[in-house]
């Protein structure tokens, strides 16, 4: 249906196609199609209810959905919370989810360091395990200097603002090296300048080669940072393209409008 990409040989590094999920007798996605480029940004909007938590639960596994298939780097994907990061697939929850008795720093570490079984945690069980935990240590410093907080890393989250702690959250998602990051409302709860801050930070994130899905209820946010949005709607898709396009699109304005007028 798509057809944006510019190199035909390369996959969507995630393609959602005719996606359904209902909830007894509510259809919270009706067939729904997206898919986001490796090294992209997609935003998905749509007044409240349209289905955004949903799609976005759906991608993460939390949602499982009634029909419809997705794909990751043109392999077939059926997401699991917990198996996400192996898979190179990192989100970020509105309640940001931060370990309240961990500094920010080791909130960091910590996503370096997984509590299941798997090669990190062995590495950092055996002799030689300290130096790989000095090597995560450095590597989440790396990603709190580039988000611009290195200076609280030895703060407790409840002692900082709330947009540091949104930062907090984003370099834990970022620190494994993703290469799709999932952002569910980054922006809600935060004030304009905050929100220009961070829409810098999520332009910079594409420049890694992580493709980013932002699920967001901030029109002006997405419209900032995405190279394609898509406008749900009662569960259904009812545009999808540029932010211009999109901008212009009246059936895009009733909705808002309508669910403005409810
Ligand atoms: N777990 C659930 N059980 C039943 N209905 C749900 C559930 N989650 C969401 N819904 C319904 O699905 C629709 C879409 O909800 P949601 O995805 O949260 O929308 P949005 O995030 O865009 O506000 C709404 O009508 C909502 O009430
Ligand atoms: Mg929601």
């Amino acid at each position: 249906m798509h057809v944006q990409h510019t190199d035909r040989s390369e996959p969507p590094r995630l393609r959602l196609r005719n996606i359904s999920v209902r909830f007894g007798g509510l259809t919270a996605l009706d067939s729904v199609d997206l898919e986001v480029a490796p090294g992209r940004a997609a935003g998905v909007i749509g007044p409240n209810g349209a289905g955004k938590t949903t799609l976005f639960n759906t991608v993460c596994g939390l949602v499982r959905a009634s029909s419809g298939t997705l794909e990751l780097d043109g392999a077939a994907f059926t997401p699991v919370p917990h198996r996400l990061a192996p898979l190179g697939v990192s989100r970020t929850l509105q309640a940001l989810g931060l370990f309240e008795g961990l500094t920010v720093l080791e909130n960091v570490t910590a996503a370096l360091r997984p509590a299941g079984t798997g090669f990190l945690r062995d590495l950092l069980a055996l002799p030689g395990g300290a130096r790989a935990e000095k090597a995560a240590r450095e590597r989440a410093m790396q990603e709190l200097e580039s988000l611009g907080i290195a200076s609280h890393a030895s703060a407790l989250p409840a002692t900082l603002p709330y947009g540091v702690r949104k930062k907090a959250a984003l370099a834990r998602a970022l620190a494994t090296d993703p290469r799709l990051l999932l952002l569910d409302e980054p922006a809600g709860g935060l004030g304009r300048d905050d929100i220009d801050e961070l829409a810098d930070l999520i332009r910079a994130i594409p420049g890694r080669g992580c493709s980013v899905v932002l699920v967001e209820h901030h029109v002006d946010l997405v419209m900032a940072v995405c190279d394609r949005i898509t406008v749900l709607d009662f569960g259904r898709v009812i545009a999808d393209g540029t932010a211009a396009a999109v901008r212009e699109d009246p059936a895009v304005t009733d909705a808002y409008l309508g669910a403005g007028a409810a």
